[in-house]
């Protein structure tokens, strides 16, 4: 069994994955990695889409690339092959909380750090997805996946098997001490 400290080290972004579906059990795992994080003053606030239908995934990704285009801002890749910003995971889950909480992006990061440690505890790739906050922009979309106006993407992760296994990416430490 691998140390907490090796799974540490060993987490990285996976951006390509297999065709292949992850068992529901595996699905409320991870969710449960998720629900053990801590949240600001104990508040509890996230909520969690969890998407697996492709179909929704792929309008969701394509809602993003017209975000970010009416935005002015650079999508990666040459034009017109443009690879989904799921890169082909099936579980992707959006890590909802009240636009009121001055703490969601914190603990909805938190909650995805459970994820992708877990995630790699079980050798699964995941990558957290920020782009994933550009569907609040469409509210067709957020209908979909069910985002009333009172809340926000706070985070975003994908899981799955992976197709890749890049090298790990280099890790910079800037600390001062004072003893
Ligand atoms: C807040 C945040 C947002 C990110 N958003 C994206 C994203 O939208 N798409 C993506 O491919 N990777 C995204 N990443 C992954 C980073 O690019 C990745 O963590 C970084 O390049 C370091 O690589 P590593 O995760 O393999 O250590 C995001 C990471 C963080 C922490």
């Amino acid at each position: 069994m691998k140390t907490l400290m090796e799974i540490i080290k060993s987490r990285k972004s996976i951006r390509a994955y297999q065709d292949k579906p992850l068992p529901k059990q595996v699905v409320k795992d991870i969710l449960e990695a998720a629900k053990y994080a801590p949240t600001a003053r104990n508040m509890q606030e996230l909520a969690y889409r969890v998407v697996t239908n492709k179909d929704l995934m792929d309008k969701l990704s394509k809602g993003i690339a017209e975000a970010l285009q009416k935005e002015g801002l650079p999508l990666k890749g040459p034009p017109g092959v443009r690879p989904s910003f799921f890169y082909g995971a099936p579980l992707l889950i959006l890590v909802i909380a009240p636009k009121d909480n001055n703490w969601a992006a914190t603990d909805a990061a938190l909650a995805v750090q459970n994820i992708l440690l877990y995630a790699t505890s079980i050798d699964l790739g995941a990558c957290f997805i920020g782009m994933a906050r550009f569907i609040e922009k469409d509210k067709e979309l957020c209908k979909l996946v069910n985002i009333p106006d009172s809340r926000t993407i706070a985070a975003a992760v994908i899981c799955g098997y992976p197709a890749e296994n890049p090298e790990p990416r280099e890790k910079k430490q800037t600390a001062e001490f004072f003893e």
